[in-house]
């Protein structure tokens, strides 16, 4: 009895100590500070931390414990890169030409130069490219290219097919920041916000010659476009939020509402190209994030899609973004960004440690598995079956899906999970056996 009560003293004692986070040293933005701040959290500039933000050294990585989390996979620039993107997404685009048909045609202009010469020479006459720094951002370095534009076979850059029907909102074009969250990469765990922002353009839309030299047309950057005497942010004293260069979600699917135009349909088929990307990246994050199970639970992404919306309403993915702006620089900005890292921080489920518990890490091991063998796992045998650690992948997985916030899980999805087994490279273990106990492991005593 007395030792119950000690423990119980014990447990209250750390439970009333502060999680601790690390900021790489960069000045943070008040939706960071106030997310961390409301989630319990304080800052601290020693090793003692749960949550690394930031890009943290290789060192660091390497002497990451167990219970310590980090905002970047390894990996992350494999889809994180324009380039690398394009590299990736059109190997599986040819293997799936349909599915994948969601990432215009692009160049990289050190290898395809000429190729690219040749499709120009063919092209109609009228039509545009958009040329892009292949490691930038923000809109810098891009402009608009057309049958006549010099181009040299520069390695900084590449070209990619200029989506010039954008379906448009009082004739401004717009584009969609859209959150990705990823959790785990084995298993794979994808998670999309319901909400985040709209970004207009604002200058009208005009495909006129002599306009496309005019980035307040063609590009919706919001670091382009605040220097438009035409911006106005989305506050709360703006008299009509419609007038906004900024919206959320909730507004945008509102005016669509208004307009007769079906935004379920519209959003399914956002997610669908989220989550197609997030399979086609799978085994460059896994590759990255090194195939043992040491540091399998140290890492979270929260990406940035950029998506924009044609005029027949299909969305096309023009780049994902590693550390996405959190830039409160409107009362809308912070007010999405901050519930949107505090629903990510309930959601990724840092627990307190007290550091014995932790002092044995786990060993290197590889961790493959005969798949095989899942399609014999029953109620019965279960236990027998699975291992201590594919129970805590599959209790991981679960108990994310009760603190999902805003958070929708797009993968694993029990609705949808068999859909897209065609689309990874390879079929893994822990994917597998989290869709079987889908299938038919209500039984199942985890
Ligand atoms: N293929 C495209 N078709 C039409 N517009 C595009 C295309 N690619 C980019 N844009 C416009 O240019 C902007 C910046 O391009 P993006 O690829 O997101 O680069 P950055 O990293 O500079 O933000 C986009 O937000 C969009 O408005
Ligand atoms: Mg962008």
């Amino acid at each position: 009895m007395l030792q119950e009560t000690r423990s119980q003293q014990f447990l209250v004692e750390q439970i009333k100590k502060p999680l601790y986070y690390k900021l790489q040293g960069q000045v943070p933005f008040k939706c960071i500070l106030s997310a961390f701040e409301a989630a319990g959290f304080e800052r601290i500039d020693e090793e003692n931390w749960l949550i690394y933000w930031g890009l943290a050294s290789k060192e660091t990585l390497k002497e990451m414990k167990k219970y310590q989390k980090t905002n970047h996979f390894p990996g992350c620039w494999s889809v994180g890169r324009k380039d690398n993107l394009w590299i990736h997404l059109s190997k599986v685009k040819r293997k799936f030409p349909t599915e994948y048909y969601f990432i215009p045609n692009t160049y990289l202009l050190q290898h395809d130069f000429e190729r690219f010469e040749g499709v120009r020479e063919c092209a109609p006459k009228k039509t545009l490219w958009i040329k892009k720094p292949v490691a930038s951002a923000r809109g810098n370095g891009i402009k608009l290219i057309n049958k006549k534009t010099k181009l040299t076979a520069d390695k900084r850059y590449l070209v990619m097919d200029y989506i010039s029907n954008p379906h448009l909102i009082n004739n401004f074009k717009y584009d969609l920041r859209v959150y990705v969250l990823i959790t785990s990469i084995d298993p794979l765990r994808v998670y999309m916000y319901k909400d985040g922002l709209v970004r207009f353009a604002t200058q009208e839309y005009s495909l006129k010659s002599s306009d496309i030299k005019k980035r307040f047309i063609h590009l919706t950057n919001f670091s382009v476009n605040k220097q438009s005497p035409n911006f106005i942010a989305n506050n709360q004293n703006i008299e009509q939020q419609v007038k906004a260069s900024k919206w959320s979600h909730k507004e945008y699917k509102q005016q669509l509402a208004n307009q007769g135009i079906n935004h379920k349909i519209l959003f399914k088929s956002i997610e669908d190209v989220v989550l197609k990307t997030c399979i086609a990246a799978e085994p460059l994050l896994l590759d990255r994030n090194g195939k043992t199970s040491e540091h399998k639970n140290n890492y979270f992404e929260l990406f940035g899609f950029d998506i924009l919306i044609d005029e027949t309403l299909k969305p096309w993915l023009l780049e994902v973004n590693v550390s996405p702006s959190l830039n409160s620089a409107s009362d809308l900005d912070a007010q999405i960004k901050t519930k949107l890292i505090s629903d990510m921080l309930h959601l990724i489920g840092v627990e307190y440690h007290y550091k014995k518990a932790f002092r044995v890490q786990i060993k290197k091991r590889l961790y493959e598995r005969n798949i095989n063998e899942i399609q014999s796992i029953n109620s019965r045998n279960f236990r027998q079956k699975v291992n201590q650690e594919d129970l805590d992948v599959m209790l991981q997985s679960l108990e994310e899906q009760l603190r999902l916030g805003q958070f929708k899980c797009l993968y694993p999805n029990k609705k949808n999970i068999s859909e897209f087994d065609d689309f990874f490279e390879y079929p893994r273990f822990h994917n597998k056996l989290i869709q079987k106990y889908f299938e038919d492991g209500s039984n199942w005593v985890i």
